[in-house]
């Protein structure tokens, strides 16, 4: 397929997984948000829970939440499914032409494991499958019962695929496979859990019976997973973007921290919302200053020594221009020569020694500081090439 179709495609796609994750969060945070701020009131009818009154876009608006069911069932009942769904889907087409259509060079890291690009696409797939059946046996087994311990394993989890993860893909694979891998768990909540006990609540109204509240509960923990996982889930997606999350030799433990964190700042948002008393959730903000500044240590630039190498130390201009020539300019070109593209890559072209100055910072943090370039390392260049490209580049003013 062309590099001009691929582009087109990826962008689409990619522009409705927003719409559709945007819908689907918004949805989420929703129903959390209305079903804490639901009261008791006088007069109410008989099986409602409580109720909300809310104002937006000009309307008021009152609604009613029956536990476990309305007496009998509307006809007109909207589902919310078609969000996730949707997410989870986009979102594998998404990992299809971004990652899979080029797998040796978005996936594979040779310094990371040395794999086949059909090896890397195969564990993609089966890891994310097999994430979702691990979670959902560990939540329907006696662990289950308990929240607490629940929430730790989960955790666990989702730290063990994410050590495999950036043990096994490039930098660049590596976080966004951790999000995948969560997006799948959330969505198959929805899919496999959530609205098929909902739809078996509504066939025992149609048959006269009293639903299991059975049901209704483990939907509802689900759905709360689902809600502490979504804002860790964004960072995860746009890591791609910050080489200091995903090329950070223990992003791992970033990822820990990011659970921790967002699941945390999730809280936060909601006890906001549903005005609960400062005091009870007070402790969120250190807790999260906490892991924010732990996280901004980690990735904390070493000081180099580079700074201070002696000007004989430092390669010529024309020695740098060499090493472009040789790692960079096959896709940093004004029209690169790499069959995979037709326009420079970020609009980033390398192709005199001006161009290297002016790009000096953004090169010294994809070559130096990580090594997402040269991308998927295709050209084989060496750590000691990195440093002296590194001493040139602290030379320069
Ligand atoms: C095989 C093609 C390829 C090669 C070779 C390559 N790059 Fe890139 N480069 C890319 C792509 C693709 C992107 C965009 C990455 C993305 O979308 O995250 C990029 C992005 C960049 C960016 C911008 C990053 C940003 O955050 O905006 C810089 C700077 C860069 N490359 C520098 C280099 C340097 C320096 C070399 C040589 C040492 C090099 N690249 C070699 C494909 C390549």
């Amino acid at each position: 397929m062309s590099p001009f179709i691929l582009e087109w495609l990826n962008l689409l796609i990619r522009w409705f997984h927003l719409i559709v994750g945007i819908g689907w969060i918004g949805a989420s945070f929703y129903f959390v948000a209305l079903d804490f701020s639901l009261k008791a009131r006088e007069h109410q009818k008989k099986g409602v829970l409580g109720s909300a009154w809310e104002v937006h876009g000009g309307g008021f608006y009152h609604t009613e939440k029956f536990l476990v069911a309305p007496p009998e069932l509307p006809k007109d009942l909207i589902w919310y499914k078609w969000e996730a769904y949707l997410t989870f889907a986009s979102g594998i087409a998404l990992m299809i032409v971004q990652f899979y259509w080029h797998a040796d060079l978005y996936m594979v890291d040779v310094n990371v494991l040395d794999i086949a690009p059909q090896t890397a696409i195969i564990y993609s797939m089966v890891s994310l499958a097999a994430g979702w059946f691990i979670y959902d046996a560990i939540c329907k087994s006696s662990i289950g019962q308990n929240t607490n311990l629940l929430m730790l394993v989960t955790f666990l989890l989702i730290m063990a695929a994410s050590y495999f993860y950036t043990h096994v893909f490039s930098a660049r694979a590596s976080l966004i496979h951790v999000g995948a891998f969560i997006g799948t768990i959330m969505a198959a909540n929805v899919f496999s859990i959530i609205i098929p006990n909902q739809k078996k609540i509504v066939a025992s109204l149609l048959n006269g019976q009293k639903p299991d509240a059975r049901y209704g509960k483990i939907g509802k923990q689900r759905s709360i997973h689902n809600t502490y996982l979504t804002l860790p889930v964004l960072v995860m997606m746009v890591s791609g973007h910050y080489p200091l999350l995903s090329n950070h030799p223990q992003a791992w433990l970033l990822v820990g921290l990011i659970i921790v964190g967002g699941a945390i700042l999730r809280h936060l948002i909601i006890k906001h919302e549903i005005h609960a008393p400062l005091k009870s959730y007070v402790w969120t903000l250190p807790v999260i200053f906490i892991t924010l500044a732990a996280a901004m240590y980690m990735t904390m630039p070493a000081s180099t020594p580079v700074g201070q190498k002696q000007a004989g130390d430092i390669i010529s201009d024309k020695a740098v221009m060499g090493m472009i020539n040789q790692h960079c300019i096959s896709c940093h070109a004004i029209t690169p020569s790499h069959e995979s593209f037709d326009q420079p890559p970020k609009n980033v072209v390398i192709n005199s020694i001006e161009s290297i100055r002016k790009f000096k910072d953004l090169i010294h943090a994809n070559v130096v500081q990580a090594d997402t370039m040269p991308l998927g390392n295709e050209t084989n260049m060496t750590q000691a090439e990195r440093d002296q490209l590194a001493a040139w580049l602290a030379a320069q003013e």
